[in-house]
């Protein structure tokens, strides 16, 4: 059974370096830690791990990641140039939107800097982690959680801002993968990538507020960097750049 999944979504995968290996824990820790092991053990540029659950799942800003039996929780082993490293996130957000849209029809919105929301509701949380070897990245995890038919009113933290699809897991898996492969070549170019990020931003033009660390700043979400930087016009014309953190629409 454990084979199958991963070959199921092997089948007919149309990807030149994601997803040429797939790797299904029925029940793992956190799909993050497997495929750093993975990464440390030499794995190819694009394996995946799936889980079929996740026990320990976790999310930006050290959150715990809701991931039971029946959501899509994996993570991609990359080995980007670092100069390359800030299209990553804005590669998985776009893969995501592109690939619900193709396979469930719903249109996602990027809510900055890598939440993917449908109707103003959290559905997808993306995570990387990076390993640096003095300038060079050693290898990226890029961890992308989607909640499929989860019931997110059984859950309190959730309830009121998550939202879920219905769709074929292997399906969607497949193209994500597809769409995620597509756009990673395109990395030479990134100011593609970039562009194509920026446009699908729910964030740009509203009201935010934004905290990092002990900071918090309110004002209205101007533009983002080619970095991946939110610029925010404070109430007194200020602009402040924000570089993580978390961001609340007003
Ligand atoms: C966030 O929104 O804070 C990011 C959530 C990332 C969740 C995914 S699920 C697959 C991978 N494994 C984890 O433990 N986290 C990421």
């Amino acid at each position: 059974m454990a084979e199958d999944l991963a070959t199921l979504i092997k089948t007919g995968l149309k990807t030149r370096f994601i997803g040429r290996e797939i790797i299904y824990l029925p029940s793992v820790t956190s799909t993050m830690d497997a495929a750093r092991d993975e990464a440390l053990n030499g794995a190819a540029e694009g394996t995946v791990i799936i889980a079929g659950e996740q026990t320990a799942g976790r999310g930006r800003l050290k959150r715990r990641w809701l991931a039971p039996e029946g959501n899509i929780s994996l993570s991609i082993v990359l080995h980007p140039d670092t100069k390359n490293l800030p299209y990553l996130i804005m590669i998985a957000s776009l893969a995501v939107v592109k690939s619900i849209k193709r396979t469930a029809g719903a249109a996602g919105q990027i809510k900055w800097p890598n939440d993917v929301l449908i109707d103003g509701k959290k559905v997808c949380g993306i995570l990387i982690e990076n390993e640096m070897r003095g300038n060079n990245v050693a290898y990226s995890v890029m961890g992308i959680g989607i909640n499929v038919s989860l019931k997110v009113n059984d859950y309190n933290e959730i309830a009121q801002t998550a939202t879920s699809l219905f769709a074929d897991r292997i399906v969607l898996i497949r193209a994500l993968l597809e769409e995620f492969d597509v756009l990673y070549q395109k990395l030479p170019d990134g100011n593609v990538i970039y562009k194509d990020w920026r446009n699908n931003l729910v964030t740009l033009g509203k009201k935010v507020k934004a905290t990092w660390g002990k900071q918090i700043i309110e004002g209205v979400a101007e533009n983002v960097d080619e970095d991946g930087a939110l610029i925010i016009r404070g109430e007194d014309g200020t602009l402040t750049k924000v570089v993580a953190g978390d961001v609340t629409l007003q």
